[in-house]
């Protein structure tokens, strides 16, 4: 099993932190997204631990909630001492909906509007992360407006080219997201950014990518940071005192995969920050970490029911199930890996070539091609593994096929449903 909280138990059924899979989906129907609320607190807490050893605790842990955003997870967060990144006004809205503590929200976005900015402003949130020029003279002016002062981090590039999908790069000079540094762009925005009455600027941040296993890349983007850091204060005089690395720590979709312990990548990016620090002779600044997939990606489990199998002689079998990329887009949009089993069958060997197809009409609706399952029947129920980041976020009522609910699970307690099944009625709720 790809993770410690899967199992099989005496039915030969798959449980996840405990749960018999098959019983679930039956109690609550398919799809069904399934998260272990163990596995979330616990990266939660193996990412703090990280920030206390390397960094004395001169540190925050802040989820991206892009990967799964919910009221649940927001409270979750809460109790377990993390910040939250939020991305769009509606993320924003649902965590200040549980009482999420504004001064533990930062706010991203390349294209924020004016209403997403003046509701940050208003309800002070800790950071905004600004990702470009024009953004700072419409910060500085809502809040001038509000009598407030903002902030603030600069979103940077670091020109790191993380070794990921073409579409989860995000370090790069060509991006759409972030100040260039081998343009000037980046000094020019900090210096506006201090001549700015109602900007508060106290940090720089750069997201390199996602899905990244070695820790080359994030120590790059360390060095990049400090140096730029050590930049600013000989040209302005200006110590900045906090630097925010992003996220985008790798996780196991597949039994291939093999990230490396997250105290590893935590251990090596310490190394370079401690040593610039010593070198450029600047204090060590407060640093930021906003992993979204590594805290719920393995945590999530889809279940769904087989549906029709169609054998083609001497190509594949498609094995049809009733979710697809309405649930989870990831394979149509990047050919994700994923592995996947019968949950009433777990405890046989996979031996079976399957191409798992969903119900949508798009030819292009696969969650994965050959990949080896048990012998399937109609009826059965198949758990795809990792799908706990953008699958609930990325999904879409594509063909007009509801939202599945999602679940939450815990060793030694009931299953508990946190997000409820859209129904029809949902769907048409907006049609006049
Ligand atoms: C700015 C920023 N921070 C954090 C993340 C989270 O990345 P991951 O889920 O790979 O940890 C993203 C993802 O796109 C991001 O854009």
């Amino acid at each position: 099993m790809l993770y410690d909280f899967l199992g099989v138990n005496e039915k030969g059924n798959l449980t996840i932190s405990g749960s018999d899979a098959v019983h679930l989906a039956k109690k609550y129907g398919t799809p069904l997204y399934v998260m272990s609320e163990d596995y979330i607190r616990g990266a939660c807490r193996e990412f703090h631990k990280s920030i206390d050893k390397y960094y004395g605790g001169n540190g925050m842990v802040l989820f991206a909630s892009k990967a799964f955003s919910c009221k649940e997870i927001y409270r979750i967060m809460m109790q377990e001492n993390c910040g939250v990144d939020v991305v769009s006004g509606g993320e924003l809205y649902t965590a200040l909906s549980v009482g999420f503590p504004t001064e533990n929200i930062v706010f991203h976005g390349n294209n924020k509007s004016q209403d997403e900015l003046k509701m940050a402003v208003d309800n002070n949130v800790g950071r905004v992360i600004v990702d470009g020029l024009s953004e700072l003279d419409m910060l500085d002016a809502i809040a001038e407006k509000a009598n407030k002062t903002v902030s603030v981090m600069l979103r940077i590039k670091p020109g790191i080219d993380a070794h990921t999908h073409e579409f989860i790069k995000t370090g790069q000079i060509d991006s759409k997201f972030g100040l260039a540094l081998e343009t000037g762009e980046a000094l020019e925005g900090v210096k506006k950014a201090l001549e700015y009455k109602n900007i508060n600027l106290k940090g720089i941040h750069c997201h390199i990518g996602s899905q990244i296993f070695g820790t080359e890349p994030f120590e790059s983007a360390a060095d990049v940071m400090y140096t730029f850091l050590a930049k600013v204060k000989e040209e302005t005089g200006f110590c900045i005192e906090e630097i925010n690395l992003g996220g985008g720590f790798g996780i196991r979709y597949t039994e291939l995969d093999s990230p490396v312990s997250y105290d590893m990548y935590m251990s090596k990016v310490a190394e370079v920050m401690q040593r610039k620090s010593k070198e450029l002779g600047i204090p060590m600044p407060k640093i930021y970490i906003e992993p979204g997939r590594a805290i719920v990606g393995p945590a999530g489990v889809t279940l769904y029911t087989v549906g029709a199998i169609k054998a083609i002689p001497n190509i594949r079998t498609y094995v049809s199930i009733d979710g697809g990329m309405s649930d989870n887009p990831r394979y149509a949009l990047y050919q994700s890996d994923y592995e996947a089993c019968i949950a009433n069958k777990a405890a046989k060997p996979r031996k079976f070539l399957a191409t798992i197809a969903g119900k949508c009409c798009e030819s292009g609706d696969l969650i994965q091609e050959d990949t080896f399952i048990q012998k399937p029947k109609s009826g059965d129920i198949m758990a795809v593994f990792s799908t706990g980041a953008y699958n609930y976020t990325m999904a879409s009522n594509y063909n007009r096929i509801p939202r599945p609910a999602t679940v939450f699970v815990k060793e030694g307690e009931k299953s508990r449903i946190v997000i409820r099944r859209e129904t029809y009625e949902d769907l048409v709720r907006n049609d006049i």
